[in-house]
């Protein structure tokens, strides 16, 4: 199992690794500020479905310890504040505001406020916990659609530093891995931010798995020859037919995956599934600054004031995805039977 903890509660501090410096740096922030927790969601220090989830629980921990109340209705009100802050952040993963809502109905259940804290704080690490052992179930059935053999293409980053420290996309791939199967990953480099050339290539580098890395704009080429037998991507979210939002680019390699007869797996854990939206459209898409297109490590790329759009994500339409891999096993078409029956 990989060691790397990418968000940790750490004596009544929050303590993650700064995933913008990544990979050139390891450096770690130990944040004791809700407003400070907000503040590396929103900049993607701590990225990725379940981890910014897992940042939002241990974020209402924190705010939680500072607030001082004399009765609960108060101590409530000053907490529904700060839990608008956390969801104000990034609006696409729903793990974020699965977990909100997980911690306000455990401190509404609470009978004073010493004892909601306390309780606030364990259903943060126990949120942490339950995505950890999640990913690590769904990794152990995602593996057995890996064969002997096989070259894998992911996008973006799913792994231990999007999670809990396992990995969804990157877990299924680290499994087969530590089953003996003979891999190899293609990585694409995921732009504007670069997570995949950034980060995943930093994790498979550390998991001496062996790995390609390439453009985006490569995918469609390498899945035409012939060099790709499966993709694995993660998801931010998945709705009730089984669309999927996951980072931008995902829905072209769905589509080329598709054109070229590769199988195209999604896996996500049931935080990650939200059935209250019957359809892709529906999913709220973050836009994201024009800096992150027009800079490149810092260095202007394109004329000054020229007109951007930026966003975050892209809707993979279920007739794309052979099949999700969850925590209950790999489901597959109809994804509005299969997946309520994951959700049960
Ligand atoms: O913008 P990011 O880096 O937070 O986007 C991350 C992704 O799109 C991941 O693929 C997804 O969250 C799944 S992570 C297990």
């Amino acid at each position: 199992m990989s060691k790397l903890k990418a968000i940790e509660w750490v004596s009544s501090k929050v303590r993650i690794i700064d995933q913008t410096m990544l990979p050139r740096e390891e450096v770690y922030l130990e944040l004791s500020d809700y407003r400070d927790m907000a503040s590396a969601i929103k900049e993607m220090r701590i990225r990725g479905a379940p981890a910014i989830g897992i940042a939002a629980a241990y974020g209402m921990a924190l705010g939680a310890q500072g607030i001082e109340a004399k009765s609960k209705e108060d101590f409530l009100v000053k907490l529904r504040s700060i839990s608008e802050t956390l969801a104000a952040t990034r609006p696409t993963a729903v793990n974020l505001f699965w977990a909100l809502e997980r911690m306000n109905r455990v401190a509404e259940t609470g009978n004073d406020v010493a004892e909601i804290k306390a309780a606030l704080l364990a259903e943060a690490k126990r949120i942490d916990a339950e995505n950890e052992e999640a990913d690590r179930k769904l990794s152990s059935y995602g593996a057995e659609l890996i064969k002997d053999g096989f070259t894998i293409l992911t996008h973006c980053n799913a792994g231990a530093l999007a999670t809990a420290g396992y990995g969804t996309a990157l877990g299924v791939i680290k499994a087969a891995k530590r089953r003996g199967k003979n891999i190899h990953v293609f990585a694409a480099e995921t732009r504007p931010r670069l997570q995949g050339a950034r980060l995943t290539a930093w994790e498979l580098k550390q998991e001496d798995i062996p790995f390609t890395l390439i453009t985006d704009t490569m995918t469609g080429h390498f899945l035409s020859r012939g060099k790709i037998d499966c993709v694995i991507v993660g998801a931010d979210r998945i709705v009730a037919n089984g669309d999927v939002a996951n980072k931008i680019g995902t829905y072209n390699i769905a589509i080329l995956a598709m054109e070229n007869g590769v199988p195209f797996y999604v896996a996500a854990p049931n935080s990650t599934i939200d059935l209250s939206l019957s359809s892709g459209e529906e999913i709220p898409i973050e836009e994201r600054s024009p800096e992150e297109v027009t800079y490149f490590g810092g260095v202007p790329i394109a004329p000054e004031g020229v007109q951007v759009a930026n966003p975050a994500f892209d809707i993979t339409p279920h007739r794309y995805i052979s099949a999700i891999i969850t925590e209950q096993g790999v489901i597959r078409e109809p994804y509005v039977e299969s997946l309520k029956k994951v959700m049960k």
